[in-house]
């Protein structure tokens, strides 16, 4: 399944499809908000998709005995503008040139384009939440997006250490990736009158999600391709990103570890770096330690009092993990 190509279970989309076209809509009025070239850079971001997974998960965990308010519906759109924000930033910091299949809003505008566009984007996010009126709400994505950004920085201490533990790579990916599914899951439940149980519950099934998602994103940097990922492979090698695949790789084959501290790396030394990753079975075991998350992320299902919920939560786990298959 490629990253263009990837959708909903018919059930979500029965029950969701709806509510997901309200957030779309609203993001094509948000992106064509700023005159110029902004608006440009923002609407092609847009334009080129995405997987729209950390706004669903805002609608999926409002309680569903109602239809989807205007406050949820405000939740999933902020939780999506954020994280295209953090993509257009990651991007210049990644010195990324491909994005959902498309060249990223650095290579075609330049820094200074993608740097307003994030922060645009960005303020958008917030701006959109607080018409809610929901005070906590806002503290909590706020909450998220500085954990992003402590996250990112935490990367960039970390590049070429090779000595980096399993633990501190844990903690990067908490703070990049998994606080924001987090809070996407606690926006959906606090804006729709959840019980603070309830709430947390969703959040942790959230992290515990974000979780696999950035390990699994990190195993395709090593063994995708870019017509499934919209993303150009060996990006996190050729720029001392240390990730989980490449930390087991190193331990079965410690030669690894002088061509990872390396800031020189040709292409051929990068595809080198993978094949070698691969042949010690890294790849394999990262997706392994993926698959526990999924199965935590399933386990803190069991107490949640709506069974459809239940089900179609992990529908949402499923199909993260089929896409990486
Ligand atoms: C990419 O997220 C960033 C990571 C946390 C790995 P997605 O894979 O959800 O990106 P889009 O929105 O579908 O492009
Ligand atoms: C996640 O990390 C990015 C953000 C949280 C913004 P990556 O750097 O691995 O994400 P991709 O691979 O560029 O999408
Ligand atoms: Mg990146
Ligand atoms: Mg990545």
């Amino acid at each position: 399944m490629s990253a263009h190509s990837f959708s909903f279970s018919p059930a979500l989309r029965r029950r969701y499809g709806g509510g997901l076209k309200r957030v779309e809509a609203r993001l094509v009025d948000i992106t064509a908000e700023p005159r110029g070239i902004l608006g440009v850079a923002c609407q092609a971001t847009l334009k080129a998709g995405g997987k729209r997974i950390r706004p669903m998960l805002t609608l999926l965990c409002a309680r569903t005995d109602a239809a989807l308010s205007e406050g949820v519906v405000r939740a999933a759109v902020a939780v999506e503008v954020l994280h295209m924000a953090t993509l257009v930033h990651d991007d210049v910091l990644d010195r990324a040139d491909l994005r959902r299949g498309r060249p990223t809003v650095v290579r075609e505008f330049g820094v200074g384009q993608a740097v307003s566009a994030g922060n645009y984007l960005l303020s958008r996010a917030f701006s959109e939440l607080s018409a809610t009126g929901a005070a906590a709400a806002v503290e909590a994505l706020s909450a998220a997006a500085v954990g992003l950004s402590e996250g990112e920085v935490m990367q960039r201490d970390q590049t070429r250490r090779i000595d980096l533990s399993v633990a501190q790579y844990e903690l990067r990916c908490e703070r990049k990736t998994a606080d924001l599914f987090a809070v996407a899951c606690r926006l959906g439940a606090h804006l729709s009158n959840a019980s603070r149980d309830h709430e947390a519950s969703l959040a942790e099934f959230g992290r515990l999600l974000g979780l696999a998602f950035q390990v699994f994103d990190d195993v395709l940097d090593c063994s995708g391709n870019e017509q499934e990922t919209g993303k150009r492979p060996g990006a996190d090698v050729r720029d001392g990103t240390i990730t989980l695949p490449l930390l087991l790789a190193m331990e079965r084959e410690p030669g690894l570890a002088e061509l990872l501290a390396r800031d020189d790396l040709s292409p051929e030394d990068v595809d080198a770096v993978l094949s070698t990753v691969a042949s010690t079975g890294a790849v394999a075991r990262a997706r392994d330690v993926a698959m526990r998350y999924i199965e935590r992320a399933r386990q803190t299902l069991d107490g949640c009092p709506s069974p459809v919920e239940r089900e179609l939560l992990a529908e949402v786990a499923d199909q993260v993990v089929a896409r990486y298959n």
